[in-house]
């Protein structure tokens, strides 16, 4: 599953780096490496409400504090 998180400065601004950081340890304390593939991405013209997040190619918009919520229910529940 190919996960990837806009670093662009837009998103950058509401919290990205945040995503990216929970995401990442998300994925280490369930032991996901080998399933789950994080990726950043630049700027896709969808800086909106949240920070941009695609799950194959799937547009999401998150908050940092919705990290956790979408993890277990777009990740988990795909794997
Ligand atoms: S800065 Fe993230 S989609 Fe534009």
């Amino acid at each position: 599953m190919r996960v990837t998180i806009c670093i662009g400065s837009a998103c950058h601004l509401k919290g990205s780096r945040e995503v990216v950081a929970q995401l990442q340890s998300m994925v280490k304390e369930r032991h996901l490496e080998e399933q789950v593939d994080l990726n950043g991405s630049f700027c896709s013209g969808n800086c909106v409400s949240g920070v941009c997040v695609t799950v194959d190619g799937q547009l999401y918009s998150l908050k940092p504090e919705d990290t956790r919520e979408f993890f277990d229910r777009e990740i988990i529940g795909r794997l």
